[in-house]
């Protein structure tokens, strides 16, 4: 049984907006702020080689910017060459996805860390595994028991895109605790008003806006550490 842990799980309205380089930045902040802050993500697909070995480079990059002593391959429970969904890299490489791994894994790589962030694959709606037994990244956010944060894009759709997710998020019965403007510009006039309208339409705070290679999140750990749940 584990006690005292925080956690929280990142998502996003889509792959490639920002999980990976906005966690690296909460885990930067709690770290420097001396809270022992880890990272786990499930299923990493399009990971590339390195004499000979698989690196899954979500985990590296987040484990190099925050300083988490571990190697990224503890961080992570199945790493996948081709860069395509979960569900189609595993079956590619005969090597299905199973929860109770995803589980003992999180909760192993947890017994490191005071507080565990977590990054989902894609957008809130990725299977992991289909067909029989179908896992969808949604069901380990159910097991996980955690609450999400979502990035999303500053730019022109994001309103659209950030409704959605939040909404299917709660449809699940998923507490979204916070969502995160990536590229995010504050003398653009669009980007302010994306972020006044997505507040309104969701009623969920944003956080923080993240600008172009912004190396430092803008946000109190204190505001993090309450956007994380008990786990
Ligand atoms: N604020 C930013 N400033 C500069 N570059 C950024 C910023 N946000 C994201 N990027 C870059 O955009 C690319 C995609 O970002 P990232 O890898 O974080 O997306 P992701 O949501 O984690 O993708 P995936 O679904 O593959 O996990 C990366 O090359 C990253 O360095
Ligand atoms: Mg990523």
């Amino acid at each position: 049984m584990i006690k005292n842990k925080k956690g929280i799980f990142v998502t996003a309205t889509g792959t490639d907006v920002g999980k990976t380089y906005v966690t690296a930045l909460i885990i930067k902040k709690l770290r420097e702020s001396s809270v022992n802050a880890g990272y786990y993500k499930a299923a990493l697909s399009g990971a590339y080689r390195k004499a000979g070995k698989l690196i899954p480079g979500d985990a590296e990059y987040v484990a190099t910017t925050s300083g988490i002593p571990l190697s990224p391959e503890a961080l992570v429970s199945y790493i996948y060459e081709p860069a395509v969904s979960p569900h189609l890299a595993a079956e590619l490489e005969k090597r299905p996805i199973e929860l109770q791994k995803i589980l003992s894994d999180f909760h192993h790589a947890a017994t490191h860390f005071d507080v565990m962030i977590a990054e989902g694959s894609g957008g809130i709606v990725c299977p992991l595994r289909m067909g029989n037994n179908t896992i969808m990244l949604t069901n380990v956010i159910q097991a996980l028991q955690l609450p999400v944060l979502i990035v999303a894009n500053a730019e022109l759709g994001t309103i659209n895109s950030t409704v959605l997710t939040a909404a299917y998020a709660q449809q699940q019965n998923i507490s979204v605790k916070g969502i995160i403007l990536n590229q995010y510009n504050c003398k653009n006039l669009m980007h302010r008003d994306n972020k006044k309208q997505i507040e309104r339409l969701t009623n969920i705070p944003i956080v923080a806006c993240v600008s172009q290679n912004e190396t430092n999140l803008s946000v109190s750990t204190e505001t993090l550490l309450n956007l994380c749940n008990t786990v």
